[in-house]
């Protein structure tokens, strides 16, 4: 009976395959359980929902509203689900709110097809703040290769009138993204972020005429560790503007222009406080602009700015590349005010090209002058070589020269001043 010849060895033999049996079967199990997981971040497609499928007919005539609400309803209630915004179709779609608070995690908006705005009044009824609004979301997603085109040409020419929509919203959401997309002619601001906390837009081209109005390229207010990059914006206002409460702010590596530049404010209008803190813009090229860099206050206001980073900067043909005014005042007669919006600790390094107005113009407030202003390896030119150089501007203006720049810069305060109630300014925030 060779079967009852057993020795110890073949005992052996025998334990050792059935371990590796038993642990590759465990490793399978592991290794489902990871293909599983995989599933939940590749959309399946029962958490995948296409607008087609929703009768969105996407000839850029007949209206797709209703599709785009029945297929965010659906999505809404799966985690990690995905709206696919097909390519190849245009989608006109009205005043829309993919509105949150009892959605799933984790949507992602699959745009690669266009979305157009109704160019009718009628489709806008008694008026809209947004057009396409994301709110209360927590992890949103938009990506893809797709466009958003607020069709803005009946607005910037008063064809409609009455209040113009913001084209891309987001309010109150927490870890939001905007990718690839392309945002262009908005009917005002392009993508705004409202109360927004961890958000990160890259890879997104903004484009609208230079001469467009009011179309602000990326609008932040109220929000939180914001990191814009790799992207280009092209538009009639601030390629980035930077309102109240707005903080750990990050932006690099973006193209703007034409437009007015990257821009924090306008704030403390209407005596209203502003804060604003952790601003940080480097290595951006900036051609044919308003301004390059500049922080913008109105008489009156109360808070501050502090802890603003510009870095290596290249101008080329911007009025005013390094601006600092606290007595923005845009249309209306403003009068002189003693109380404003504290300015202090503003880092200009490595700001190089050329302007066509005036390389530098620093307007600090009388009562609260600016304070804490590093000026590092600056290097601007007239754009035309017939046009003589323009003499920096100060006013109030407190802080440090790191180097020789280009223009001499002559009229900066040393040090601190001795009226200081910076402090409570600042305090506030
Ligand atoms: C941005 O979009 C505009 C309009 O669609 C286009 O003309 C331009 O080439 C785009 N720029 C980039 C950098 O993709
Ligand atoms: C400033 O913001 C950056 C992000 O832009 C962040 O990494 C950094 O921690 C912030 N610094 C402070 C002091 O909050
Ligand atoms: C505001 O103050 C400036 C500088 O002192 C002065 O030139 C200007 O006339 C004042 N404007 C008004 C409206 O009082």
């Amino acid at each position: 009976m060779k079967t009852m010849n057993i020795n110890t060895n073949t005992i052996l033999i025998i334990a050792i395959v059935f371990s590796v049996i038993w642990f590759s079967s465990f490793e399978r199990c592991i290794a489902a359980r990871g293909n599983n997981w995989r599933k939940l971040q590749t959309p399946s497609a029962s958490s995948t929902f296409n607008v087609l499928n929703f009768g969105a007919k996407g000839d850029g005539h007949a209206d797709d509203t209703k599709a785009f609400e029945e297929a965010w309803v659906a999505a809404c209630k799966v985690e990690a689900s995905t709206i696919v915004v097909p390519s190849g179709s245009v989608f006109l779609v009205k005043p829309i709110s993919f509105s949150g608070p009892n959605c799933q995690p984790n949507i992602v908006f699959q745009l690669d097809g266009k979305i157009i705005a109704p160019t009718s009044s009628a489709a806008w009824g008694s008026g809209s703040l947004q057009w396409l609004d994301f709110s209360k979301l927590n992890k949103i997603t938009i990506r893809g290769k797709g466009v958003i085109d607020g069709e803005g040409s009946v607005w910037w020419s008063r064809k409609i009138s009455g209040t113009r929509p913001t084209a891309l919203r987001f309010y109150g959401s927490d870890g939001v993204t905007v990718t690839g997309i392309t945002i262009q002619n908005s009917q005002q601001t392009h993508l705004k972020f409202d109360s927004c906390t961890n958000v990160q837009v890259f890879d997104i081209n903004v484009s609208s005429p230079g001469d467009s109005p009011n179309t602000d390229g990326v609008h932040l207010q109220n929000s939180q560790d914001v990191v814009i990059y790799s992207s280009t914006l092209a538009c009639g206002d601030d390629c980035v503007s930077v309102q109240t409460g707005c903080s750990n702010v990050y932006v690099h590596n973006v193209n703007c222009g034409p437009g007015h530049g990257f821009s924090i404010g306008s704030l403390g209008k209407e005596n209203t406080k502003a804060c604003v803190r952790n601003v940080t813009v480097r290595d951006v090229t900036i051609q044919n602009t308003l301004t390059g860099v500049r922080i913008k206050t109105w008489q009156g206001g109360s808070g501050s700015v502090q802890n603003v980073m510009f870095s290596n900067i290249q101008v080329s043909g911007v009025e005013t590349p390094i601006s600092i005014d606290q007595y923005y005042c845009d249309g209306g007669k403003c009068k002189n005010e003693s109380s404003a919006v504290a300015v202090s600790g503003v880092n200009y390094v490595n700001i190089k090209g050329t302007y066509t107005k005036e390389p530098m113009y620093f307007a600090c407030s009388d009562t609260l002058p600016c304070t804490g202003i590093t000026l590092d390896t600056l290097q601007l030119k007239p754009a035309q070589e017939t046009q003589s150089s323009t003499v920096p501007f100060c006013w109030e203006a407190y802080g440090v020269l790191k180097t020789q720049t280009i223009p001499p810069v002559q009229c900066l305060e040393r040090g601190n001043p001795s009226k200081t109630t910076i402090h409570s300014n600042i305090d506030s925030c």
